[in-house]
């Protein structure tokens, strides 16, 4: 990727870092009273880290569709909500264990388990609330769908359903490990399906025709699959440091990964060929989504 594009897609990150922290901090404000622990704890796990990844593919999909960009905030958000649920489970002792995420203690640690478990659970519903109210969108239709196709995403057939794929492949990683083709299917659910989301989540928007969204939906399938592969090398690769969680622990605890299946430099060569096929479904589009093209490159070459 030439240097232009990297200082230009560093630069619209870190502004869309901004636009969905203080969209978040506007619509998950700090409470008194009893209700105050739950609050802070869904504010300590959403605010103040992270790539925003996926609040930037809602951005810049919106942007593809001239959607105005305080409804495209209120959903860049949401989805942000529902990621940080799906990361404050995930390192619940019972599943992955950790102890570090986004370089700070994980909820479960600065908090206690219940806690974290329920503040997961209201940072879920908080995220389909945003959608279904009616600054989100003025066409109760959009909204609808957005509800549809987030609840797809992260539900049995989408992230949750790729979550306990990887939890039973843990359990018989040393009898009956996962062939690639099943940690392909396994990475397309747990973190692929969302990552799609989130680039469609703009068509929705934008009330795009359905081949627009079909191809932003590919973009964000092929993403989605480079993006894990990444997280799976700088999970071998990378120091807790950089990547702000511990480091070295997938193959210690037998995780069914592509680096597993194909070793490390092979596993890197094919996250850089879906990373390919994810822009080149971008064709369609005209420079409008050159942010997202070198999306794709950064995202196999990113260290944290
Ligand atoms: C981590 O996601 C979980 C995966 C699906 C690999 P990110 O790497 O996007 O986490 P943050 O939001 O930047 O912390
Ligand atoms: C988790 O994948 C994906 C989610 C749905 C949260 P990982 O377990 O590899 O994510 P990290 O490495 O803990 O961020
Ligand atoms: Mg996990
Ligand atoms: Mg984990
Ligand atoms: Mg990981």
């Amino acid at each position: 990727m030439a240097d232009d594009d990297n200082t230009a897609l560093a630069a619209a990150l870190r502004h869309c870092a901004t636009t969905v922290e203080q969209a978040l901090d506007n619509l998950l404000p700090e409470v008194e009273g009893t209700e105050a622990r739950l609050a802070e704890a869904m504010r300590y796990s959403t605010l103040g880290g992270g790539k925003r990844l996926r609040a930037f593919l809602v951005m810049e999909s919106a942007a593809l569709f001239a959607v105005s960009l305080t409804c495209a905030a209120r959903v860049a958000a949401s989805v942000e909500m529902l990621h940080a649920y799906s990361l404050i489970h995930d390192d619940l002792p019972r599943m992955d264990d950790d102890d570090l995420r986004r370089g700070k203690p994980t909820s479960h640690k600065r908090f206690d388990e219940a806690t974290a478990i329920l503040a997961g659970d209201a940072l879920q519903c908080r995220a389909f609330e945003i959608l279904g109210e009616p600054d989100t969108h003025s066409d109760p239709l959009a909204r609808c769908e957005l509800v549809v196709a987030l609840g797809a995403a992260a539900g049995a057939r989408g992230m949750a359903g790729g979550q306990m794929i990887d939890m039973l492949a843990e359990a018989r990683a040393h009898t009956n490990p996962l062939a690639g083709p099943e940690v392909i299917h396994l990475q397309a659910l747990k973190t692929g399906k969302l990552i799609q989301y989130s680039a469609e989540a703009g068509a929705i928007l934008g009330r795009a025709p359905q081949s627009q969204r079909h191809q932003l939906a590919a973009y964000g399938r092929d993403l989605g699959a480079a993006f894990q592969i990444a997280d799976d090398l700088l999970d071998a690769e990378g120091t807790a440091e950089e990547i702000g969680k511990a480091a070295g622990k997938d193959a210690a605890a037998g995780k069914a990964t592509m680096v597993r299946i194909l070793g490390l430099d092979m596993a890197r060569t094919h996250a850089e060929m879906v990373a390919k096929e994810a822009a080149s479904h971008l064709d369609g589009f005209g420079p409008g989504a050159d942010h997202l093209r070198a999306l794709a490159a950064y995202v196999v070459s990113r260290r944290s």
